[in-house]
């Protein structure tokens, strides 16, 4: 599929089921190729990612939901608790720290820049995951639940939580997206 087919077909999913149609395991392998592929700057390779299935996924939306002590409807998280796997982005403040003690010139850029790869992995993998008939959204529950996402999982100190991709088979599309003149957003200079 070409780049702009893929992202044609990338929306955001609420409406998840746990019926992916492929394994686990290839989710897995795709994930982690995705990882290995997507850039950062310095090639500092910043960003970290937890792959949450089955039980795990469940208690995850679950204990979102205590955390927000019902701030956040049981039914919205549900739709995620829904799907079958949820994915987190993170990055290692530890290697950021490392760059600007090593290119002082740009320290004030490595965070920034790691939030900036952390995009791209988020939407390459969105993209990806789409390819494969699997929906997914982008949410940010965080900082809220930073400690209780590393208490689960087992993450270092230093890694920052930056979102949150649950993710499963697709029960419904999304409506149409309202289309503008693109135009307006891109100008073209020749020279
Ligand atoms: C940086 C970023 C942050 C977003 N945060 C959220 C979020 O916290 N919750 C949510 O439901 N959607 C979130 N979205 C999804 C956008 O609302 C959605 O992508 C946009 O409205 C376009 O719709 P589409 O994804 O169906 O094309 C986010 C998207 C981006 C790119």
């Amino acid at each position: 599929m070409s780049i702009i087919k893929s992202l044609e077909k990338r929306r955001t999913y609420y409406n998840l089921d746990k019926k992916i149609p492929i394994s686990e395991q290839e989710v897995e392998e795709k994930v982690k190729k995705v990882t290995e592929l997507v850039p950062d700057a310095f090639n500092m390779k910043s960003a970290r990612v937890v792959l949450v299935f089955g039980e795990k996924h469940e208690q995850l939306w679950d204990e979102i939901y205590d955390v927000f002590e019902g701030k956040v409807p049981r039914e919205k998280l549900d739709l995620f608790k829904n799907g079958a796997g949820t994915i987190l982005f993170l990055y290692d403040q530890d290697i950021v720290k490392k760059m600007q003690e090593q290119f002082h010139t740009y320290a004030d850029n490595f965070p920034i820049w790691a939030n900036q790869a952390n995009g791209m992995l988020q939407i390459v993998m969105w993209s990806m995951l789409r390819e494969l008939n699997i929906g997914a959204s982008l949410q940010h529950y965080n900082p809220i639940i930073d400690a209780k996402v590393k208490e689960l999982f087992d993450i270092p100190e230093s890694c920052m939580l930056v979102a949150q991709m649950p993710f499963g088979g697709i029960k419904k599309e999304p409506d149409e997206k309202e289309k503008e003149d693109i135009n307006k957003r891109v100008s073209v200079v020749r020279s």
